[in-house]
């Protein structure tokens, strides 16, 4: 059963009501549930119990330091993508040995951090970036922990913008040119290759594409082995799709047997990177109806939250079920949901039939990934506030930002 779920028809998070939510923090607001985090971060403990692995959290999917510590507690590692997803993770308290650091443009400071730090692996993207990171290694007297991200040039059958494993997208290195780049760092004194790994998009609706990818990869260690370069982990990256509309994503057991099956007699630890399966559906984006604009052709409900607060609509025309948060009785009418943006793209739901009224509450599901950590101040709007639910607590873990702070790094050009 769904945390989010109504109680005497109104929308709840585990056993708060979200109107109360509403009065103490206003809108917008993100909501997310602590029971449903910890219970998708068990899903896959469970699923994994029995080989070594470890469950390193990409971040960037919600990287509010409370749940960065809540799955820190949980023995979670995480999977970073910049210098300040470095310090955040470190402030949450993640252990550096628990930290992979991701991402293709990798700059020499954030090397350096991650060196500094002591993290458990950099996952190269590129020959360019493997000679960087040898010189930094160098300039600091230090062996740097390094994994191949190689691109398996599969498809992973899902939205253009989030497919990240095919041979014309930017990222990792080319199947074909990795051993080459392996042979090379094994001969460098500054590098310790430990691992290989792949990831290949998000929201993947199918186990397929995943088990291609580590099958060509697990050809590629058979021909490390062959060379005498034995690799401590395999790190199978993130992906896995979650239900925001009528997807039917595998579930997480499914795809964890289907890798632990053909890893069965292969030495290597697991690696992880899942983020939207962690946090997708924990979270919700809690919002006000400011205005109805009946109309042809269509019917706005104008509510306030926008484009800057969940960006996934506008970006990738995602869909995000909209739920009123107190069910009231009366006629259905066709309503296109936008946010107060001067844009036109500025919507979180199209078409949706709703029996709303100015002023009703309505709850856009599926908000916890890549919902606050894409948010933006475009139109000069602070960032809603986060709370996480714990049964019948409510806890603050970020305040509304202030129309001041927006502006605080600012200044004006001298004289005049
Ligand atoms: N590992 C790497 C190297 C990644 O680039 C990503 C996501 C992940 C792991 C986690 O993937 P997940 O398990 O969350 O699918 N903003 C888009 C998603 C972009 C994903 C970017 N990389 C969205 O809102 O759908």
């Amino acid at each position: 059963m769904s945390v989010f779920a109504y109680r005497d028809g109104t929308l709840c998070a585990e056993s708060v009501p979200l109107p109360e939510i509403a009065a103490r923090f206003g809108t917008p607001c993100y909501v997310y549930s602590r029971a449903a985090l910890e219970g998708a971060y068990r899903a896959f403990e469970t699923a994994l119990a029995g080989r070594e692995d470890l469950i390193c959290y990409a971040m960037k999917a919600n990287s509010n330091i409370a749940i960065l510590d809540l799955f820190a507690r949980m023995g979670a590692g995480l999977d970073i993508v910049s210098g300040g997803e470095l310090a955040r993770g470190l402030a949450a308290g993640a252990a550096p040995g628990r930290i992979v650091f991701s991402g293709v443009g990798k700059s020499e400071a954030e090397i350096r951090a991650g060196l500094a730090a002591g993290i458990r692996c950099f996952n190269v993207e590129s020959a360019s970036e493997l000679a960087r990171i040898v010189r930094v290694a160098d300039a600091l007297g230090k062996r740097a922990p390094v994994s191949l991200r190689v691109n398996p040039d599969v498809d992973p059958r899902t939205h253009p913008y989030i497919s990240t494993g095919l041979k014309e997208n930017k990222f990792g290195v080319a199947y074909d040119e990795a051993l080459a780049l392996y042979r090379e760092a094994a001969r460098s004194p500054h590098l310790d290759v430990i691992g290989v790994g792949f990831h290949i998009g998000s929201q993947l609706a199918e186990v397929a594409p995943f088990v291609d990818a580590l099958d060509r990869l697990l050809v590629l260690a058979r021909a490390l082995e062959r060379e005498g370069i034995r690799l401590r982990h395999l790190d199978i990256g993130g992906g896995l799709g979650i239900r925001y509309r009528e997807e039917q994503p595998p579930a997480v057991a499914d795809y964890i047997a289907a890798m632990l099956e053909r890893l069965a007699g292969r030495p290597f630890a697991l690696l992880l990177e899942p983020g939207r399966a962690l946090v997708g559906n924990a979270g919700i984006l809690l919002t006000r109806v400011e205005y109805l604009k009946p109309g042809a052709p269509h019917n706005f409900a104008i509510v306030d939250a926008a484009m800057n607060d969940l960006m996934r609509p506008s970006l990738y025309d995602a869909w995000h079920d909209i739920l009123p948060v107190a069910r009231r009785s009366g006629a259905l009418r066709r309503y296109e949901v936008v946010g107060p943006v001067c844009e036109t793209g500025d919507f979180l739901g199209r078409d949706r039939d709703l029996a709303i009224a100015e002023g009703d509450l309505l709850a856009v599901m599926s908000a916890g990934a890549y919902g606050m950590s894409m948010s933006s101040n475009y139109n000069s709007r602070p960032r809603a506030p986060e709370v996480l639910v714990d049964g019948a607590a409510v806890h603050l873990i970020r305040s509304r930002e202030t129309v001041e702070s927006l502006f605080a790094l600012e200044r004006r050009l001298p004289g005049g």
